[in-house]
């Protein structure tokens, strides 16, 4: 079972005085004021909740912070202020005994770089977190083999790791992670030294692998797309503070403030969207039964669009107990494409725009 991972008003500073830097940078001194007197305030102010089996996305441009906050949520870094919680106990607050114990047991770490040891089998590498544990060796074996087949990697146990590709050998980085079952998973840039394809893959398998086993997973990345696909929350960190906690979709259609506005115009949004987020809610009538296909508030973007082409009038909403709760109009899907307006062929109505204002026969 899972637990829950609380920061709580979570400062770090680099440098000279740092209690006295987070008292002024709590009475309104920023970052820069700071850092002329030599002064870095890496981590300002962050709380947020990860509840168990969420995936929590932490992004940002290099420098925001986020490495700092990701070694503050497992002990590696201690916090000038503020407070971690998790699985009900302050890591703040407890021994280094205590802490090097929860770190061990129920905190694993993914970094970018994984560095397999390359005189070790691939079965002893995604072991190597539970022998750490003292895990006698064939229970470690066992559960190294089950973690590596979770990962995509059975038949490989026995290889080296440099027989194996750049995202295989990745993928030992997860299962070495798993394997321990610890049930908080830090994952910093795991996926970016990988090509896209291969990173895909590999956010699609973390996503496969979160229905069953649902740790409470921080991912860290600078790369929003990333953010978006796997984040059933994601905050955006500037220069040390969060400015926005939120879903992919409240990120996307009520950005805090031009900094992730910015951020946000390369998105595909057609990929993060779904029915909820984008039909129009100002609508009457209790139900659609014209025996047209329609949409729940979960349908992703591409299949509203696939499904508005072969409609003659927008794409009815309705909610699990077939109430109509919006629709959805062509020239709206269109709209939320961004400013530029790349609507991909399949939005285009075939049969011209229509307004928004024809409703699912009622
Ligand atoms: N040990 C340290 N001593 C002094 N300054 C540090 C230390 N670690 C980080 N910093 C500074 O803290 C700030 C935040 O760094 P951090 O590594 O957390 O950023 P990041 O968002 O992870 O960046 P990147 O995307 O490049 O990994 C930076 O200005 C960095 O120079
Ligand atoms: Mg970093």
């Amino acid at each position: 079972m899972s637990s829950r991972l609380e920061a709580e008003n979570l400062y770090k500073v680099f440098g000279r005085r740092p209690d006295e830097a987070v008292e002024r940078l709590r009475r309104g001194a920023d970052r820069e004021e700071l850092r002329a007197e030599g002064t870095t305030a890496a981590v300002i102010d962050a709380s947020f909740t990860v509840e168990p089996g969420q995936i929590f996305v932490v992004m940002g441009l290099s420098g925001s912070g986020k490495s700092t906050l990701l070694r503050m949520l497992n002990g590696l870094l201690e916090p000038t202020a503020g407070h971690v919680r998790f699985d009900g106990q302050d890591l703040t607050a407890i021994s280094d005994r205590e802490l090097r114990e929860v770190r061990s047991q129920k905190i694993s770490m993914v970094f970018q770089h994984f560095a397999l040891f390359p005189h070790r089998s691939v079965r002893e590498n995604a072991a190597y977190g539970l022998e750490v544990q003292g895990v006698p060796r064939a229970e470690r074996e066992r559960r190294a083999d089950e973690a590596l087949a979770l990962c995509g990697l059975a038949g490989w146990e026995k290889s080296w790791p440099d027989e194996l590709s750049g995202g295989m050998q990745q993928r030992v980085g997860l299962a070495r992670a798993l394997a321990t079952d610890a049930d908080l998973l830090l994952m910093d840039e795991s996926f970016s030294a990988l090509d896209p394809l291969i990173r895909r893959d590999m956010q699609d398998q973390l996503l496969d692998l979160q229905k069953t086993l649902k740790k409470t997973i921080v991912f860290i990345t600078h790369d929003l797309n990333e953010a978006m696909r796997l984040g059933d929350r994601i905050a955006v960190m500037r220069d040390g503070r969060i400015v926005q906690t939120g879903t992919a979709e409240d990120i996307l259609i009520r950005p805090a403030d031009d900094y992730v506005a910015s951020f946000i115009q390369d998105v595909d949004r057609s990929r993060v969207l779904t029915a909820g987020a984008v039909m129009d809610r100002e609508v009457r009538g209790d139900e659609a039964e014209c025996g047209c296909e329609t949409a729940t508030p979960d349908t992703p973007f591409t299949e509203l669009c696939a499904m508005s082409a072969r409609l003659s009038h927008p794409v009815a909403v309705l909610d699990a107990k077939r109430k109509l709760v919006g629709v959805v109009s062509g020239q709206r899907l269109v709209g939320f494409l961004g400013d530029e307006q790349t609507a991909p062929v399949s939005c285009d109505s075939p049969r011209g725009t229509d307004g928004g204002k024809a409703v699912a026969h009622a």
